[in-house]
């Protein structure tokens, strides 16, 4: 315990699983007596939560650091993904940084904060010391839904990723420490869950796998909506699909990344699947849940890929017909087995692709959303919206699809029925046709 309650600013990049960590170390500190504020100025002590999975991520936060070293007096904090990496490193690319914190070192921060505040000096802390930090969950938007973190790490090794190298071997959490989280969240007025991990597929805790966890939380909570993020395609299978079917309250919406769509490239990715048997899974998902939104991460340029390799992806977004996708370049990643590839796209080539993924991407989701116009669909309300003199409250589809309708009479965390009007920009805008659920 401090003497000195502190003034704590935070920031987040990267990924659900960095926000969800970065709330786990604000509860940290407020559990010693600290205080959050809301701007860098009036903070003694500022912490950066970063990510490594591209060049430009990393480049964003050391841009973010030197910016902020200009607060003067405030100790910088540089923890997540770029401080496993980079490690002591940091302390000569940004000199006025403090604490460097790997990815499993949360629960040294209280006593490193505390030490460097008040008696200066530098620490480090690389190679683990906490398995635990006290959970906090985020939200994923409004009140109303919120992040459930039930695996940490991967060890996919996917060619191209650093994620394995910097988040560890996969652990779960204990079942009913994950039902009694939801329960909690519950209470305090969340009605939709998303759980996180790398792959919560190879979610595993004793008899326990994924679709048996969500059965028990659909069947011990009352969690109105249970979402999750990510699933790995080798890994997703007819159990889960199968309770998406016969559960409403499981969203049918699953976010399936891809990442290329030729056999070669998938290969050297070392995903663990091919073109054939991902359109067998899409496949198999669509017959289970008709109305299934898929969603999908997409990579251009990766070492050797072909215009033939590349334009075997963009045949793959107009044949799965994803609902949206994060789409970005190849970046080589140092100490991964594709950076031992030579990094052959031109960067100019990676930017035309990307344009081009972009447009067909786009060019599948108008087609998509505009076929869904005059359907009615479920919405789950989570904030409001102002657009000139009129008020709107915007939500979800089970489906992730944005909808924004008139606010009069409802309230954050409603559940309504609307009638899908128009589109504005990939927002539907609709009209409530029954009364709403609370
Ligand atoms: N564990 C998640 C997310 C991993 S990172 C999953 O497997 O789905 C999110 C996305 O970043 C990946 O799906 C991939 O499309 C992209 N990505 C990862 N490493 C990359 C790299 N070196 N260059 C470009 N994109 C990368
Ligand atoms: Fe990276 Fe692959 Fe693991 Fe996802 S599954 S975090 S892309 S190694
Ligand atoms: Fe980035 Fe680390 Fe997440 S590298 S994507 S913050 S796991």
């Amino acid at each position: 315990m401090t003497a000195k309650p502190l003034r704590i600013y935070c920031e987040s990049f990267g990924c659900q699983m960095n926000a969800y960590d970065t709330e786990g170390i604000l509860s940290l500190l407020e559990k010693h007596g600290h205080t959050e504020v809301v701007s860098p100025e009036s903070a003694d002590c500022i912490i950066i939560n970063t990510c490594s999975v591209r060049e430009h991520a990393e480049q964003r936060a050391i841009g973010r650091l030197r910016d902020l070293s200009r607060h003067g007096g405030a100790a910088l904090v540089v923890c997540g993904c770029m401080a496993q990496r980079l490690g002591l490193t940091l302390f000569d690319l940004v000199p006025a940084v403090r604490i460097v914190a790997g990815t499993e070192s949360y629960s040294l921060l209280p006593e490193a904060i505390a030490d460097a505040v008040e008696r200066g000096g530098r620490f480090a802390f690389l190679d683990g010391g906490s398995r635990e930090v006290e959970v906090r969950s985020p939200r994923a938007g409004g009140r109303v839904s919120r992040y459930v973190a039930i695996t940490r790490g991967c060890e996919s090794y996917c060619s191209y990723c650093i994620v394995p190298y910097l988040r560890g071997k996969v652990r779960s959490g204990s079942s009913s420490a994950i039902v009694r989280e939801v329960s909690r969240l519950v209470e305090g007025g969340a009605k939709e869950v998303t759980l996180l991990g790398q792959n919560v597929i190879a979610y595993r805790d004793g008899e326990t796998g994924f679709a048996d966890l969500v059965k028990r939380i659909l069947e011990e909570t009352d969690i109105r909506r249970l979402r999750f993020l990510t699933s790995h395609p080798r890994d997703i299978g007819p159990d889960v699909f199968e309770l998406m079917a016969s559960n409403e309250r499981f969203c049918s919406h699953i976010h399936l990344p891809v990442q290329a769509g030729s056999n070669r490239i998938l290969a050297a990715m070392n995903r663990g699947y091919t073109r054939e048997t991902y359109l067998d899974k899409v496949r198999d998902a669509r017959a289970r849940v008709p109305e299934i939104a898929i969603t999908t991460d997409i990579i251009v340029g990766f070492p050797s890929e072909t215009d033939t390799d590349f334009g075997q992806t963009l045949d793959l977004v107009r044949e799965v017909r994803f609902d949206s996708a994060f789409t970005f370049q190849y970046s080589p990643r140092s100490g991964t087995a594709a950076s031992a590839l030579e990094d052959d796209v031109p960067f100019a080539v990676k930017r035309k692709r990307l344009h081009a993924l972009n447009a067909a991407v786009q060019e599948v989701r108008t087609g998509i959303l505009r076929a869904q116009i005059g359907a009615e669909a479920e919405i789950l309300l989570d904030g409001a919206v102002r657009k000139g003199q009129y008020r709107f409250l915007k939500g979800r589809t089970p489906q992730f699809r944005n909808v924004l309708v008139p606010s009069g009479g409802l309230r954050d965390g409603d559940v309504v029925h609307a009638a899908l009007k128009r589109l504005a920009n990939f927002t539907f805008v609709g009209e409530v046709v029954t009364e709403a659920e609370t």
